[in-house]
């Protein structure tokens, strides 16, 4: 089955999309042989849509960016007459059975349909009256009363020359659709044009897009690679990006934060110690290298790993040999090392802090990750992916933002990068409630630049510990992302210990990262 996500959120394809959504009214999505919808550029929410999805897909819910909750009767119609459609087909006309009306356009790839694309959701002017009486006539009582007026409900009616020009931009969008789900189908050659996803990082921006194509290159090399980048933009989706598209794939992913770590512990979780090595060893232990023997270690903030751990380190990446605690037995692993910083390497080695020669050794290959305001295309993208993963998993019903709400979000310095962003989006979600639109108003007041005049909100329907908990959320919320999710300096600032401030960030899931 193909797997529809990087194809619906292809920039071409959204646009052309959007272009027959403003213009017209029109729904477009893809739909695979089994039936299976996925809406295109389906980022704002409105009464007609819920009501052609309602009638289509048995649903007015759209899945989050890929699969479908329900396959209606409909839809599954659509999917059979693509599977029979032959390389001749470029268009087939489709009639609902409510009346709605639609274009079909298969999707071919080595003649051979694979998915389709829909244009839908309209009635031919002409005849109009007849067609919108049996759909008005078909309202569902549980949607009248979010649709309004039922008969001034916006159906869109096309004559002969609209409905020629619609047929036009679909044979362009499926053109676009064909090409790229040919590249996706073949694995072998990967191209990056266009390409949003990549492992778990989203990005169309050219920043983005250079990162994977780098990626791509450099995964199947066994050179230590660098990391860089500030808090929160990704560093750590880099390094499992690399390890899952090496050979090393199969092999474990091993990352340990060298900064969670007390000094005088690390050496023996990274490479293990004999039985009685120190006080407090009372039996033998492997370390993390030959835990990720045959596979990828990453060493996340390599710039806090102290000097005579340097030492060791730089012997292990130059013969890939190494000492338990105690032992003197030589070990060899096989295993690659990646590196992640968000401290600037170059300054510690003039400052005598971290070690020139492990510098040059960790660097053969720098990857610098850009912030996420040097990338702001990639703001709408991410948004909604975040939204829909929010709502659903809080179990509320699928969100769209505004278009100044995105244009804010747009505008902001994100200091805390996407980390900022994704808790931005789930404090969204909380806070519009049973609303399906979020607006500008609701953004934290250090984006919309506005001072935070308002009194804390009225968080009616809450006894005292769950509002006194939320407090606490966000609180440690707004001081992560005051520093940059430093936990030293929120723990500081906060007036409590780093264990207790750790401890409440997985509580309250504010970092997605394990504590080591
Ligand atoms: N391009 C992306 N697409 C989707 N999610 C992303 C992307 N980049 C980062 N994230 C999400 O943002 C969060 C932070 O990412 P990650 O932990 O990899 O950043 P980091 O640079 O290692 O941060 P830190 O410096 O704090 O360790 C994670 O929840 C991750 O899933
Ligand atoms: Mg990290």
């Amino acid at each position: 089955m193909m797997d529809f996500n990087e194809l619906a959120l292809n920039p071409a394809v959204t646009r052309l999309a959007a272009i027959l959504r403003e213009g017209y009214g029109l729904r477009s999505g893809l739909v695979g042989l089994d039936g299976a919808v996925t809406a295109l550029g389906d980022s704002y929410a409105s009464a007609d849509k819920m009501l052609f999805d309602h009638f289509v897909f048995g649903t007015q819910e759209w899945q989050d960016g890929g699969l479908p909750t329900s396959l209606g009767k409909n839809a599954r119609q659509w999917g059979a007459k693509i599977a029979e459609s032959s390389a001749a087909t470029r268009c087939l006309a489709v009639t609902m059975d409510v009346g709605f009306s639609g274009f079909l356009f298969p999707i071919m790839v080595k003649d051979q349909a694979v998915l389709g694309l829909f244009i839908a959701g309209f009635v031919p002017s002409e005849g109009a009256a007849a067609a919108l009486d049996a759909i008005r006539r078909r309202v569902p009582a549980e949607l009248t009363a979010r649709l309004g007026d039922k008969d001034n409900m916006r159906i869109a009616q096309l004559d002969t020359e609209q409905r020629r020009f619609a047929q036009t931009l679909g044979f362009g969008i499926a053109e676009e659709l064909a090409l790229l789900a040919e590249r996706v189908s073949s694995a072998t050659e990967t191209r990056f044009e266009g390409v949003v996803r990549f492992g778990d990082m989203l990005g169309t921006s050219a920043r983005m897009r250079n990162l994977f194509s780098v990626i791509a290159k450099i995964s199947r090399s066994n050179s230590s690679v660098l990391i860089e980048g500030e808090n929160g933009t990704g560093k750590e989706l880099v390094a499992r990006a690399i390890h899952q598209n090496s050979r090393r794939r199969d092999a474990p992913f091993v990352a340990v934060n060298c900064a969670a770590i007390p000094g005088e512990l690390i050496a023996s979780e990274l490479f293990g110690h004999t039985r009685g090595a120190f006080s407090g060893a009372h039996r033998e232990r492997t370390g993390l290298f030959e835990a990720a023997h045959g596979g990828t270690l990453l060493l996340d903030e390599i710039g806090d790993m102290d000097p005579t751990l340097q030492v060791k380190l730089l012997r292990v990446l130059q013969e890939g040999t190494f000492l338990r605690v105690g032992d003197s037995q030589v070990r060899k692993v096989d295993v690659r090392v990646l590196c992640a910083t968000n401290r600037d390497l170059k300054t510690m080695v003039a400052e005598n802090t971290f070690r020139e020669d492990l510098y040059y050794r960790v660097k053969v290959i720098a990857i610098p990750v850009p912030a996420l305001r040097e990338r702001a295309t990639d703001i709408p993208l991410l948004s909604s992916f975040f939204v829909n993963r929010a709502a659903r998993e809080q179990g509320r019903s699928k969100k769209t933002f505004s278009e100044s709400c995105l244009d804010r979000m747009m505008q902001y310095r994100w200091p805390g990068n996407v980390r900022e962003l994704e808790n931005e989006i789930e404090r969204l979600v909380i806070m519009s409630g049973d609303s399906e639109l979020i607006d500008v108003d609701l953004l934290s007041p250090r984006i919309t630049g506005k001072r935070d005049e308002a009194p804390m909100p009225v968080i009616s329907g809450l006894n005292l510990p769950q509002a006194v908990e939320h407090l606490e959320r966000r609180m440690i919320l707004d001081s992560l992302q005051k520093t940059g999710w430093n936990k030293t300096q929120t723990a500081k600032d906060l007036g409590v210990s780093r264990r207790n401030l750790i401890r409440k960030v997985a509580h309250y899931g504010l970092e997605d990262e394990p504590i080591i």
